[in-house]
Protein backbone atom coordinates (compact mmCIF):
# COMPACT_ATOMS: atom_id res chain seq x y z
CA UNK A 1 0.00 0.00 0.00
CA UNK A 2 1.30 3.34 -1.10
CA UNK A 3 -0.49 5.42 0.84
CA UNK A 4 -1.76 4.42 4.67
CA UNK A 5 -3.63 7.66 5.62
CA UNK A 6 -6.04 9.12 2.46
CA UNK A 7 -7.86 12.75 2.99
CA UNK A 8 -9.88 14.08 0.56
CA UNK A 9 -11.43 17.31 0.24
CA UNK A 10 -14.84 17.64 -2.21
CA UNK A 11 -16.73 21.12 -3.41
CA UNK A 12 -19.33 21.31 -5.44
CA UNK A 13 -17.64 20.52 -8.43
CA UNK A 14 -18.41 16.66 -7.62
CA UNK A 15 -21.88 17.29 -7.63
CA UNK A 16 -22.49 19.22 -10.50
CA UNK A 17 -22.81 16.58 -13.26
CA UNK A 18 -25.62 14.95 -10.44
CA UNK A 19 -27.66 18.39 -11.74
CA UNK A 20 -26.67 20.59 -8.42
CA UNK A 21 -25.43 23.92 -9.53
CA UNK A 22 -21.50 25.64 -8.42
CA UNK A 23 -21.34 28.52 -6.43
CA UNK A 24 -18.76 30.38 -8.99
CA UNK A 25 -18.60 30.35 -12.61
CA UNK A 26 -22.22 32.08 -12.61
CA UNK A 27 -22.10 35.48 -12.89
CA UNK A 28 -21.55 35.21 -8.98
CA UNK A 29 -24.94 34.66 -8.26
CA UNK A 30 -26.93 31.70 -6.60
CA UNK A 31 -29.70 30.78 -7.73
CA UNK A 32 -30.19 34.18 -8.42
CA UNK A 33 -29.61 35.57 -5.11
CA UNK A 34 -26.83 37.55 -4.07
CA UNK A 35 -24.81 35.50 -1.08
CA UNK A 36 -25.36 38.49 1.13
CA UNK A 37 -28.99 38.38 0.70
CA UNK A 38 -29.40 34.31 1.51
CA UNK A 39 -25.66 32.88 3.14
CA UNK A 40 -25.29 34.62 6.39
CA UNK A 41 -26.52 35.20 10.04
CA UNK A 42 -27.47 38.64 8.86
CA UNK A 43 -29.56 38.03 6.17
CA UNK A 44 -31.18 35.41 8.40
CA UNK A 45 -32.11 38.30 10.80
CA UNK A 46 -33.13 40.73 8.42
CA UNK A 47 -35.38 38.73 6.05
CA UNK A 48 -35.77 34.92 7.81
CA UNK A 49 -38.48 34.24 5.26
CA UNK A 50 -36.19 34.60 2.34
CA UNK A 51 -33.30 32.81 3.25
CA UNK A 52 -35.67 29.49 4.59
CA UNK A 53 -37.46 30.05 0.83
CA UNK A 54 -34.08 29.63 -0.14
CA UNK A 55 -32.75 26.83 1.77
CA UNK A 56 -36.25 24.91 1.24
CA UNK A 57 -35.73 24.85 -2.49
CA UNK A 58 -32.35 23.74 -2.51
CA UNK A 59 -33.53 21.00 0.27
CA UNK A 60 -36.52 20.18 -2.31
CA UNK A 61 -34.06 20.02 -4.93
CA UNK A 62 -32.10 16.92 -3.59
CA UNK A 63 -35.00 14.63 -4.21
CA UNK A 64 -34.59 15.06 -7.93
CA UNK A 65 -30.45 14.33 -8.15
CA UNK A 66 -28.58 11.68 -7.41
CA UNK A 67 -25.05 10.46 -6.86
CA UNK A 68 -22.82 10.15 -9.74
CA UNK A 69 -19.86 7.96 -10.70
CA UNK A 70 -17.27 10.12 -8.93
CA UNK A 71 -19.49 9.89 -5.37
CA UNK A 72 -19.51 6.16 -6.11
CA UNK A 73 -16.08 5.88 -6.62
CA UNK A 74 -14.84 7.84 -3.34
CA UNK A 75 -17.46 5.23 -1.71
CA UNK A 76 -15.61 2.66 -2.99
CA UNK A 77 -12.62 3.82 -2.08
CA UNK A 78 -13.17 3.92 0.99
CA UNK A 79 -14.42 0.31 1.02
CA UNK A 80 -11.93 -0.95 -0.66
CA UNK A 81 -8.24 0.73 0.94
CA UNK A 82 -7.00 -0.99 3.20
CA UNK A 83 -6.06 2.56 5.33
CA UNK A 84 -8.02 5.35 6.20
CA UNK A 85 -9.82 7.27 4.12
CA UNK A 86 -10.97 10.56 5.72
CA UNK A 87 -13.87 12.55 3.18
CA UNK A 88 -14.29 15.79 4.02
CA UNK A 89 -17.01 18.12 2.11
CA UNK A 90 -17.82 21.28 1.89
CA UNK A 91 -21.12 20.33 0.42
CA UNK A 92 -24.26 20.25 1.99
CA UNK A 93 -25.95 17.99 -0.17
CA UNK A 94 -26.33 14.46 0.80
CA UNK A 95 -25.03 12.79 -2.22
CA UNK A 96 -21.93 11.29 -0.59
CA UNK A 97 -24.15 9.72 2.14
CA UNK A 98 -26.24 7.79 -1.11
CA UNK A 99 -23.55 6.60 -2.86
CA UNK A 100 -22.46 4.83 0.34
CA UNK A 101 -19.37 7.23 1.94
CA UNK A 102 -18.55 6.00 5.57
CA UNK A 103 -16.16 8.71 7.39
CA UNK A 104 -17.68 11.85 6.09
CA UNK A 105 -17.32 15.55 7.67
CA UNK A 106 -19.54 18.16 6.23
CA UNK A 107 -17.58 21.02 7.28
CA UNK A 108 -20.30 23.78 5.95
CA UNK A 109 -23.40 21.75 7.67
CA UNK A 110 -26.12 19.82 5.74
CA UNK A 111 -28.98 20.76 4.20
CA UNK A 112 -31.08 18.23 5.56
CA UNK A 113 -30.45 19.15 9.05
CA UNK A 114 -31.75 21.91 11.65
CA UNK A 115 -30.53 23.46 14.52
CA UNK A 116 -32.10 25.28 17.26
CA UNK A 117 -31.33 29.03 17.95
CA UNK A 118 -32.28 28.60 21.72
CA UNK A 119 -31.14 25.10 22.61
CA UNK A 120 -28.49 24.24 19.91
CA UNK A 121 -29.82 20.86 19.33
CA UNK A 122 -29.40 19.75 15.71
CA UNK A 123 -32.40 17.64 14.03
CA UNK A 124 -32.90 15.68 10.82
CA UNK A 125 -34.87 17.80 8.80
CA UNK A 126 -36.13 16.37 5.73
CA UNK A 127 -39.06 19.02 5.08
CA UNK A 128 -39.48 22.53 4.63
CA UNK A 129 -38.56 25.34 7.25
CA UNK A 130 -39.92 28.28 8.58
CA UNK A 131 -40.72 30.71 11.65
CA UNK A 132 -43.81 28.96 12.61
CA UNK A 133 -42.59 25.46 13.30
CA UNK A 134 -41.28 25.19 17.39
CA UNK A 135 -37.93 23.60 18.15
CA UNK A 136 -38.82 19.93 18.96
CA UNK A 137 -36.70 20.08 21.90
CA UNK A 138 -37.30 22.58 23.70
CA UNK A 139 -40.52 24.48 21.83
CA UNK A 140 -39.03 27.75 20.97
CA UNK A 141 -40.59 29.70 17.89
CA UNK A 142 -39.22 31.31 16.15
CA UNK A 143 -35.88 29.15 16.84
CA UNK A 144 -35.17 26.87 13.76
CA UNK A 145 -32.59 27.77 11.21
CA UNK A 146 -30.78 25.36 8.56
CA UNK A 147 -27.87 23.70 9.97
CA UNK A 148 -25.47 25.45 7.02
CA UNK A 149 -22.37 27.15 7.76
CA UNK A 150 -22.87 30.98 6.67
CA UNK A 151 -20.31 33.37 5.47
CA UNK A 152 -18.77 34.60 8.80
CA UNK A 153 -19.26 31.90 11.16
CA UNK A 154 -16.97 29.02 12.26
CA UNK A 155 -16.79 25.67 9.70
CA UNK A 156 -17.59 22.48 11.86
CA UNK A 157 -15.02 19.29 12.87
CA UNK A 158 -11.88 21.90 12.92
CA UNK A 159 -10.45 20.01 15.18
CA UNK A 160 -10.69 16.57 13.35
CA UNK A 161 -9.56 18.01 10.09
CA UNK A 162 -6.94 19.34 11.48
CA UNK A 163 -6.02 16.24 13.03
CA UNK A 164 -6.24 14.21 9.41
CA UNK A 165 -3.85 16.98 7.40
CA UNK A 166 -1.01 16.24 9.69
CA UNK A 167 -1.79 12.49 9.88
CA UNK A 168 -1.96 11.92 5.81
CA UNK A 169 0.05 10.77 3.27
CA UNK A 170 -1.94 11.91 0.47
CA UNK A 171 -4.38 14.41 0.11
CA UNK A 172 -6.61 14.95 -2.82
CA UNK A 173 -8.83 18.07 -3.44
CA UNK A 174 -12.10 17.64 -6.26
CA UNK A 175 -14.37 20.00 -7.51
CA UNK A 176 -13.51 23.20 -5.33
CA UNK A 177 -12.60 25.99 -6.66
CA UNK A 178 -10.11 26.96 -3.53
CA UNK A 179 -11.23 30.32 -2.85
CA UNK A 180 -13.12 29.80 0.59
CA UNK A 181 -10.95 29.64 3.49
CA UNK A 182 -10.20 27.48 5.87
CA UNK A 183 -10.53 24.96 3.09
CA UNK A 184 -9.01 26.66 0.63
CA UNK A 185 -6.29 26.48 2.93
CA UNK A 186 -5.51 23.03 3.33
CA UNK A 187 -3.10 22.54 0.30
CA UNK A 188 -0.73 24.94 1.77
CA UNK A 189 -0.79 23.23 5.03
CA UNK A 190 -0.28 20.45 3.16
CA UNK A 191 2.75 21.71 1.15
CA UNK A 192 4.43 23.08 4.48
CA UNK A 193 4.09 20.00 5.84
CA UNK A 194 6.02 18.66 3.44
CA UNK A 195 5.81 14.67 4.26
CA UNK A 196 2.07 14.24 1.79
CA UNK A 197 1.54 13.82 -1.74
CA UNK A 198 -1.09 15.96 -3.21
CA UNK A 199 -3.57 15.87 -6.00
CA UNK A 200 -5.97 17.88 -7.24
CA UNK A 201 -8.72 16.52 -9.43
CA UNK A 202 -10.88 19.71 -11.22
CA UNK A 203 -12.50 20.58 -14.28
CA UNK A 204 -9.95 23.75 -14.02
CA UNK A 205 -6.78 24.86 -12.48
CA UNK A 206 -8.56 26.23 -8.81
CA UNK A 207 -7.11 29.18 -7.47
CA UNK A 208 -4.11 27.15 -4.91
CA UNK A 209 -3.53 25.06 -8.07
CA UNK A 210 0.80 25.56 -8.17
CA UNK A 211 0.83 24.08 -4.76
CA UNK A 212 -0.44 20.87 -5.49
CA UNK A 213 2.03 17.94 -6.83
CA UNK A 214 -0.39 16.76 -8.93
CA UNK A 215 -3.06 17.91 -10.87
CA UNK A 216 -5.47 16.35 -13.44
CA UNK A 217 -8.14 18.07 -15.40
CA UNK A 218 -11.47 16.85 -16.45
CA UNK A 219 -15.32 16.48 -15.46
CA UNK A 220 -15.55 14.30 -11.88
CA UNK A 221 -17.25 11.67 -13.47
CA UNK A 222 -14.32 10.77 -15.39
CA UNK A 223 -10.77 12.03 -13.82
CA UNK A 224 -12.24 10.34 -9.99
CA UNK A 225 -13.05 6.92 -10.86
CA UNK A 226 -9.86 6.77 -12.97
CA UNK A 227 -7.78 7.64 -10.20
CA UNK A 228 -9.81 5.82 -7.70
CA UNK A 229 -8.56 2.41 -9.63
CA UNK A 230 -5.11 3.70 -9.87
CA UNK A 231 -4.92 4.22 -5.67
CA UNK A 232 -6.83 0.58 -5.58
CA UNK A 233 -4.49 -1.25 -8.20
CA UNK A 234 -1.16 0.35 -6.70
CA UNK A 235 -0.31 2.54 -9.27
CA UNK A 236 -0.78 5.53 -8.00
N1 LIG B 1 -16.09 18.20 -12.47
C1 LIG B 1 -15.07 18.68 -11.71
N2 LIG B 1 -15.00 19.97 -11.32
C2 LIG B 1 -15.99 20.79 -11.69
C3 LIG B 1 -17.09 20.36 -12.47
C4 LIG B 1 -17.11 18.99 -12.87
N3 LIG B 1 -18.10 18.48 -13.61
N4 LIG B 1 -17.90 21.42 -12.68
C5 LIG B 1 -17.34 22.46 -12.05
N5 LIG B 1 -16.19 22.09 -11.46
C6 LIG B 1 -15.25 22.90 -10.67
C7 LIG B 1 -15.18 24.36 -11.10
O1 LIG B 1 -14.21 24.51 -12.13
C8 LIG B 1 -14.77 25.05 -9.80
O2 LIG B 1 -13.35 25.10 -9.70
O3 LIG B 1 -15.71 22.92 -9.34
C9 LIG B 1 -15.32 24.12 -8.72
C10 LIG B 1 -16.53 24.67 -7.98
O4 LIG B 1 -16.15 25.83 -7.28
P1 LIG B 1 -17.19 26.64 -6.39
O5 LIG B 1 -18.45 26.85 -7.13
O6 LIG B 1 -16.46 27.84 -5.88
O7 LIG B 1 -17.55 25.64 -5.17
P2 LIG B 1 -16.75 25.34 -3.86
O8 LIG B 1 -15.28 25.44 -4.07
O9 LIG B 1 -17.28 24.06 -3.32
O10 LIG B 1 -17.21 26.52 -2.91
C11 LIG B 1 -16.75 26.51 -1.59
O11 LIG B 1 -18.08 28.39 -1.01
O12 LIG B 1 -19.96 29.38 -1.53
C12 LIG B 1 -19.35 28.70 -0.52
O13 LIG B 1 -20.12 27.39 1.26
C13 LIG B 1 -20.05 27.43 -0.15
O14 LIG B 1 -19.14 25.22 0.18
C14 LIG B 1 -19.13 26.36 -0.67
C15 LIG B 1 -17.79 27.05 -0.66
Amino acid sequence: MKYRNIVILTGAGISAESGLGTFRGSGGLWEDHRVEDVATPEAFQRDPGLVHRFYNARRRNLGKVKPNAAHIALARLQTGHPGSVILITQNVDDLHERAGSGTLLHMHGELLRARCRACADVFDWPEDMDDGTPCPSCAAMPALRPHIVWFGEMPFHMEEIDAALLETDLFISIGTSGSVYPAAGYVAQIHALGRAHSVELNLEPSEGQSLFAERRYGPATEVVPDYVEEILGGAA
